[in-house]
């Protein structure tokens, strides 16, 4: 499959490197332009190219930037086919992202992107870590995989974006609508948690709207504390345990 990714961060970095890895053409992109990333990009064997060319010629485009800056890519798309598939890797932190009002009111995330960006998004890989992403993936047979959720409202551009979310080395779990992917937003109990599919399935019916933002705030605050140090599984445990 051709796959334009923009963003080449954490996220961004780690689903190039794993897709090129299973045999897609991957092109990726960030803002500060191909030259930045060139040597990174012959690392991973993938193209390092401009925004515009990442979502040129592709079947799906991968969106891994910070969350308030998503509408900088609504030109970037304007002429982008209706048929390509957008997925969303995103997440709102109000301390990082600052604050937006509507999401801050209910909005789903996604929903808010989507909005931004003028074209429907399926909402996937936001619900990892990324060192999970890059460390945890295992073969499809395993009993202990973990799953990841993925929410979208067209079943084409959904079931393409599991078949993505398969080859990285995960479980994709068909999740709701993007209406309803607050269920997997920051503060949830499937939010970076680590869960196998039964678990995943439970803990997204477990959701609460109205607590998840007080506890992506409580974590964060956790996480940011002066002088603290969480491992990785630390780090998800403690998720669990405030999600709980
Ligand atoms: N980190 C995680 O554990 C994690 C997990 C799940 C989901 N997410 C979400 O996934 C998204 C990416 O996270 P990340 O940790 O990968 O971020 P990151 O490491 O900070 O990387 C962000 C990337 O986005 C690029 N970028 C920023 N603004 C851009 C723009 N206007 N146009 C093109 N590229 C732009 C940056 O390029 P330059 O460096 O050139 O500016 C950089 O390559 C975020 O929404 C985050 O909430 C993160």
């Amino acid at each position: 499959m051709k796959i334009g990714i923009i963003g080449a961060g954490n996220i961004g970095t780690t689903l190039a490197r794993k897709l090129a890895a299973c045999g897609h053409e991957v092109k990726l992109a960030n803002s500060k332009g191909p030259q930045s990333i060139q040597s990174l990009a012959n690392e991973i064997s993938v193209n390092a190219v401009t925004k515009e060319d990442a979502v040129s010629g592709v079947d799906v485009v991968i969106l891994s930037i910070p969350f308030a800056n998503y509408p900088d890519l609504k030109q970037t798309l304007a002429d982008v086919p209706e048929k390509t598939v957008v997925i969303d890797t995103s997440n709102y932190y109000p301390g990082r992202d600052g604050t937006i009002k509507e999401v801050d009111e209910g909005k789903p995330e996604s929903v808010w992107v989507s909005e931004q960006i003028g074209r429907p998004v399926v909402k996937a890989w936001n619900a990892v870590l990324a060192a999970t992403l890059a460390n945890k993936g295992a073969p499809a047979e395993s009993s202990t995989r973990i799953a990841i959720p993925v929410a979208g409202n067209d079943p084409h551009a959904e079931a393409l974006a599991q078949d993505l979310v398969e080859d990285t080395g995960f479980t994709a779990l068909a999740a709701d609508s993007l209406e309803d992917s607050w269920r997997q937003q920051p503060g949830t109990p499937a939010y970076c948690t680590e869960l196998t599919l039964p678990e995943l399935k439970a803990a997204l019916n477990a959701a609460d709207k109205s607590r998840a933002p007080q506890n992506r705030d409580a974590l964060i605050e956790k996480f940011m504390a002066p002088g603290s140090q969480f491992t990785h599984e630390q780090i998800v445990a403690t998720n669990r345990a405030m999600t709980a």
